[in-house]
């Protein structure tokens, strides 16, 4: 219960229970057919540049799933213009007002939910749990935003010093934010990066990802119709280079909200020193290199079950995933036997079947850099599993789950956003040797522990330099408002998302002194 009395963490169906699942699929059917246009908004109207993306079903190349008209530079500029003039209305709309659109939002992306998921599914080849887990999450972060808003914003702290003068510390929104996210959390981190931002007071303009651009359209169309005026957000879909650099590159903005890989973060930073104006505040939520230690105390049957969720689970495409699985020497022969069987069991395929898995990977790109990789690593380390594709594969970008042994972590060069696991065997006297080199990636977004020795959990737990830490279970899935989720080093600035210091970034604070 994150939101105290009242509230509780969006729920959705239960699609492991025939009565929920089956009227749901059939309603999730009704969509997989439609096509869905999208483009740039502005102040709350639709633009046509002529400029198009064609969309097709990562699962299946063949399968158009809709269109969208990218924005051009004429674009950034008025977006800006219409997000600078809005400020002043929005950021005066009392906290209530603005944060009653936003959960009226929540309310409907939950209406809207059956629409959403087949979106995800058929734009970000998401499979149907993770795309309920997708719409839940956008759902925590609209209402877990608005309530603390409420109350960070709710009256200004007033303090009457011993020589009378009457102090006041009064917060505000900070002017015109720019939010750019990834493909991997289309709807959630987008929403949550945007509705931090707007219920602070600051008005937005926001980029996604170029490949899940309509599922943001959708979003940013639900918003306006719960309420949100059209002169707080305004929506460019386009490509980093085309309209990423130059909103970040603008001087009238007040601060970036990003989040993606840690090159383009670096590139952001760089943009944002170039500009011959005042300094904006960052805020970068970025890759990871993530570690799961296990030592010969833990349970091998529960390491493999959690390891092949954190590793394979979506693909691996969430920047919490699994990457390297350190297995003390003495119960190394033994994990990866139960591995091997693990991941033969997997099913790979079209991730509106119940039955799938591991979906595809995002595009072409991305399966082609890690094919390449998988290729690269079978000539010098050892291929312990990997899981073969279905039949009908070669129709989408699908990449099959695969682990490698390799001697050493300081092997591990930058993160792969796919279904690659690593694993490394190390002695017990050898323990802060092991945790010193994952520290040395310089990465430090998730950590997983496996023990039933609570003193080694506590010395892994503080030795390590990471953001979020998980033991005796999976290292994925940060719950709104529970697990406050984000990185340090290579894995982002902070502060963490769905935790109760993100917004403080979003504002200022304006002290006032007054004599009597
Ligand atoms: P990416 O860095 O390629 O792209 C992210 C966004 O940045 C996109 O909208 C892209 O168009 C934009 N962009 C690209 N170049 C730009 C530029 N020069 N200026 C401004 N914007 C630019 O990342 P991705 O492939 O979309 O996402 C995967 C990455 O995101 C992985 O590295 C993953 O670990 C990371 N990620 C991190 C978190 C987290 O919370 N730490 C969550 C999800 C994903
Ligand atoms: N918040 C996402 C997770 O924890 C990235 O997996």
């Amino acid at each position: 219960d994150i939101y105290g009395q009242q509230r509780r963490n969006s729920r959705g169906p239960n699609i492991e229970i025939a009565c929920e699942w089956e009227p749901f699929r059939d309603k999730i059917n009704q969509w997989l057919d439609h096509q869905w246009q999208g483009g740039p908004i502005i102040n709350g109207q639709r633009v046509e540049t002529g400029h198009l993306f064609e969309v097709k079903a990562p699962y299946d190349r063949r399968h158009h799933t809709g269109q969208v008209h990218f924005a051009d530079a004429d674009l950034v500029a008025q977006a800006i213009q219409t997000a600078s003039e809005g400020f002043t209305d929005w950021h005066a709309t009392p906290v209530g007002i603005r944060t009653q659109a936003l959960m009226r939002l929540g309310d409907l992306l939950e209406e809207n939910l059956e629409e959403l998921v087949a979106l995800c599914h058929q734009e970000a080849g998401k499979t149907i749990q993770d795309s309920i887990d997708e719409v839940r999450e956008a759902v925590d972060f609209c209402r877990y935003y608005a309530i603390q808003a409420n109350e960070l914003f709710s009256a200004p702290l007033k303090r009457t010093l011993a020589d009378g003068q009457n102090h006041t510390l009064i917060r505000d929104g900070r002017g015109v934010f720019v939010c750019i996210s990834p493909w991997n959390f289309p709807l959630a981190i987008f929403l949550g990066q945007i509705t931090a931002a707007l219920a602070t007071g600051n008005t937005v303009v926001a980029k996604p990802a170029e490949q899940t651009s309509l599922i943001a359209c959708r979003a940013i169309e639900l918003m306006l119709a719960a309420g949100v005026p059209g002169s707080a957000i305004q929506l460019l879909p386009g490509t980093g280079a085309e309209v990423g650099a130059p909103l970040t590159g603008d001087p009238r903005i007040a601060g970036v909200a990003f989040t993606g890989s840690t090159e383009t973060a670096r590139l952001i930073n760089r943009t944002l020193a170039a500009r011959d104006c005042a300094p904006v505040p960052l805020i970068a939520e970025t890759g990871g290199q993530n570690a799961m230690i296990i030592d010969s105390t833990s349970l091998p049957e529960q390491v493999v079950q959690d390891a092949v969720q954190s590793a394979f689970a979506s693909a691996g495409q969430r920047c919490s995933a699994l990457r390297v699985l350190c297995v003390q020497k003495d119960i190394a022969d033994r994990v990866i036997d139960l591995l091997k069987g693990a991941m033969a069991e997997l099913k790979t395929g079209n991730p509106c079947l119940h039955s799938t898995d591991v979906g595809p990977v995002i595009d072409a790109d991305a399966q082609k850099g890690l094919l390449s990789y998988v290729e690269q690593m079978k000539s010098h380390a050892k291929l312990l599993a990997q899981t073969a594709l279905h039949e009908d594969a070669e129709q989408g970008t699908f990449v099959p789950p695969s682990a490698f042994e390799i001697d050493s972590i300081e092997r591990l060069g930058r993160e792969q956003f796919g279904p690659i696991m690593h694993l490394v065997r190390y002695d017990a006297r050898e323990l802060d040797k092991l945790i010193d080199q994952i520290n040395r990636c310089g990465y430090g977004l998730t950590l997983g522990i496996h023990t039933r020795n609570e003193g080694t959990a506590a010395h892994i737990e503080s030795r390590a330099r990471v953001g979020n830490t998980y033991i005796n279970r999976n290292q994925v899935g940060a719950t709104v408002g529970v697990q406050p989720f984000g990185g340090q080093g290579l894995s982002g600035t902070g502060p963490k998302a769905g935790g109760p210091h993100y917004l403080l970034r979003f504002t200022r604070l304006q002290p006032i002194a007054a004599r009597p």
